[in-house]
Parts: C-alpha cells; structure tokens; sequence
C-alpha cells in the first residue's frame, strides 16, 4: 500500500494492512452510520468502462447540484458484511453474487458498471483499509455500502454523462432494536414496493425513498417494520422496506397473505438484518402472533447456521467465504 498525502493507494497484490482496534463502544452497535478512515472511488465517463479506481480519506463528496443521482434517483446501492474471525482473519461472504447483482442493476438503470473481479477488488480494499473497525469476533461486522451513481450533471432527462462507484464502510450490531428478539410487522395495502414493469427488481435508490412514509407511519405506531403487497392484485407477499420475507414453508412461489397468516413460523432475512424471527403480524386490524413469544425452530437454525459460517466457525461447503 502507498499512502501519499490523503490517498491510499492500495497496490495489487494487497498487502494487509495491520491496525489497533478503533477506540469505540464495541459492546453497543447498532445499525447506524460511523464515519470511518477510508472510502473506495472510481470514475468513468458515459460510454466507458470502469478502469481504475482508488481509496481516499473518508469524507464528504462533491456533487454537481444537476447530478443524474440527485435530480432524478440514477444509482444503485449495495451491502455486504466483513466478519473478524478469532484467529485475526478477515472474512466476506459471497461478494461476488453482490457484485452481480450491481450489474444486473446497471444495466436496468443505464449505467456502467464495474466488473465483479473489479467489484470484489474494491470491496477487499477498502475492508482492508479500515480494518480496525471491524468488531471483534462476535460483536459484530463490517458493513459494507457500496454506492454506483450517474454523477455527471444532467438538465434534461438522459444518463448521466459521468458515473461514480464509491465504496464506504461502519461497523454494525443488530438492524432491529429487538436485537434477535422477535420483530412485529405490519402488512400495507395502501403504498406499494414495486409495480410490474418497474424497477422493484434492482436495488435502486428510489426504492426505499418510496417505503419511507408506510415506515415511518408504521414505526410511529410501534411496529419493527412494514411487509408490502403486490400492487396488482393487492394479496401476495412481496418484502418488507429492508429485507425479505420468508414463511416456514420450502417452495419457492407467490406466497398470499391469508397463508401468511396461517404460517407456523415467519422470519426476515437481509444482509443488513441477517435472520429476523417475526413474533406478530398486523393485517386490517388483525394480529396474528408466532413462536409463542420466542425464536422458531427454523429462525434458530438458518441464523446459527449462517452466521457460523460467515464468522468462520462452520465449514464451508459450498465455497461461498472469501478470506482476505
Ligand atoms: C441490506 O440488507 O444491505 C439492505 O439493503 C437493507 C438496507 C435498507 C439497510
């Protein structure tokens, strides 16, 4: 690694970068943002590939105000998770399927976008670069936000002419303030998550702008958060603002509420919340209530499953850890 001034640049291959653990409350992470030492950007121009990138002091960024992002929602985020094992290594689980995702993403919302060993390169870099805040073993993780943006300046309605993939970083505890108590959800009839056609199977900006008044509404009333419909026939499942939903029941298909409601066991599942057990329901005034006030069964299992083996503690079978 060369550090010249306030850039970092990181030489290929990476060197690890050795560090004190930050000075911070480990034992009382929540989901909020830190700032933290460096940040990943990289650049190109409309038509281009992404070529070369560098990490960079953490700090605000500069925008033109007629930026594609910010005047019509062009960009993409994503997140993914380091984990310290307890030997000192650092872990990532299956970065290559986020980067994937990205560009499946791009292509929806005419970007460019970087290639998955570029992705994956990045996402190492900048872990490393702020490795001393990643928890200790058990504590936490890393969380890992990178962000693609039409950066260029736009008047009239087109692509942006400039894009930006920028990568950040905080440490993160549990997503609910349940931890991994049982979370209570409320099912909207109302505002919808996504629409056929539209851009509910990307990971774009816009749509969790859009799930912020039933959320907000929702969180007033005490809920943990809000479980969405489909907009056609305003019945099935589709996902809560900030993860998946999954009923205890293995087949793949359009799930419909009253199954919902009839479920033994329902739990969320994330990056950012990881396994969430559901203890209540909310649907038109009904509620209805799982696991008897404790973690299911299968909530336990596919929590303990997974996170063992992202912190390093199961075997990998199926090859889906990276170690930096
Ligand atoms: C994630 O799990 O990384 C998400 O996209 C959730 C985010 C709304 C915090």
């Amino acid at each position: 690694a060369i550090n010249s001034g306030n850039t970092f640049r990181v030489a290929s291959p990476l060197s690890n970068v050795t560090s004190e653990l930050a000075d911070i409350d480990w034992d009382n992470l929540g989901f909020g943002f830190m700032p933290t030492d460096y940040m990943y950007i990289m650049k190109c121009a409309q038509g281009e590939n992404f070529s070369k990138g560098e990490l960079q002091r953490f700090g605000n960024i500069e925008l033109c105000p007629s930026a594609g992002i910010l005047n019509y929602g062009q960009g993409l985020f994503e997140g993914l998770k380091a984990y310290r094992k307890h030997d000192g290594n650092i872990l990532l689980f299956r970065p290559e399927e986020n980067a994937t995702r990205l560009m499946m993403g791009a292509e929806r919302m005419c970007m460019p976008s970087p290639s998955v060993e570029q992705f994956v390169e990045a996402v190492k870099a900048t872990v490393l670069a702020n490795e001393r805040w990643i928890p200790p073993p058990g504590k936490g993780s890393l969380y890992i936000r990178p962000l693609l943006m039409g950066s260029g300046a736009v008047l009239g309605l087109a692509p942006a002419p400039e894009y930006t993939f920028l990568i950040y970083v905080s440490p993160v505890g549990n997503y609910f303030k349940e931890g991994l108590a049982p979370i209570n959800l409320v099912v909207e009839t109302e505002m919808h998550r996504a629409t056929p056609g539209g851009t509910g199977g990307v990971k774009t900006i816009g749509n969790y702008a859009a799930v912020l008044k039933a959320q907000s509404a929702a969180k007033a009333k005490g809920y943990s958060d809000v479980l969405y419909l489909d907009s056609f026939q305003k019945r099935y499942l589709e996902e809560v603002s900030s993860c998946n939903v999954f009923i205890v029941k293995v087949e793949e298909r359009q799930v419909s509420v009253d199954e919902l409601l009839d479920a033994d066991e329902v739990f969320c599942t994330g990056t950012a919340v990881v396994v969430s057990p559901v203890g209540s329901i909310t649907h038109q005034g009904r509620r209805v209530t799982y696991g008897n006030d404790g973690v299911g069964l299968v909530s336990q299992q596919l929590y303990s499953a997974l996170t063992s083996l992202q912190m390093g503690l199961s075997e990998d079978k199926m090859g889906w850890i990276v170690e930096l």
